[in-house]
């Protein structure tokens, strides 16, 4: 289960990818926006509460920039989000920082390369090992 989020910036990219969803059947949760503005923290929030709950498994953010919503979403207890504008960052980030959501900016990239952006991030597992060490103490930063 994939949660979905996007604002007004990057709702059409958003768009692009849940149809890609659906045509591939994977199912997912979408978090808003329906194209009207709105305040991308308030998109990250609900979106990201649903990896943390559980409720999905990975997630994917989409402003203008993916600056702001990768920023935001960065903030929230149990998130690793990675902002990827190419593939190869998109796999290692999954098998290094076994990162949960994904983040891509509307305005920068085109749906093709967001799509194949999606598929590596989401059919990427972690590597573990050695990364995991180091996953570890990323997530001890939040206590501090
Ligand atoms: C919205 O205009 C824009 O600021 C937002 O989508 C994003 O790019 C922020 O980082």
């Amino acid at each position: 289960m994939i949660a979905i989020g996007s604002d007004h910036a990057g709702y059409a990219l958003k768009c692009e990818i849940i149809k890609h969803l659906e045509e591939k059947g994977i199912e997912f949760i979408d978090c808003g926006c329906s194209g009207e503005s709105v305040d991308y923290p308030d998109i990250a929030e609900k979106t990201c509460a649903k990896v943390v709950s559980g409720e999905a498994d990975k997630g994917i953010l989409i402003c203008g920039t993916g600056v702001g919503i990768s920023i935001s979403a960065n903030k929230i207890n149990g998130i690793r989000a990675a902002l990827c504008g190419d593939w190869y960052s998109a796999k290692y980030t999954r098998l290094h920082n076994d990162a949960n959501v994904l983040c891509m900016g509307g305005r920068v990239i085109g749906a093709g390369l967001a799509i194949e952006i999606t598929d590596i991030f989401l059919e990427t597992e972690f590597e573990g090992g050695r990364h995991a060490r180091r996953v570890e103490k990323i997530m001890k930063l939040e206590e501090k």
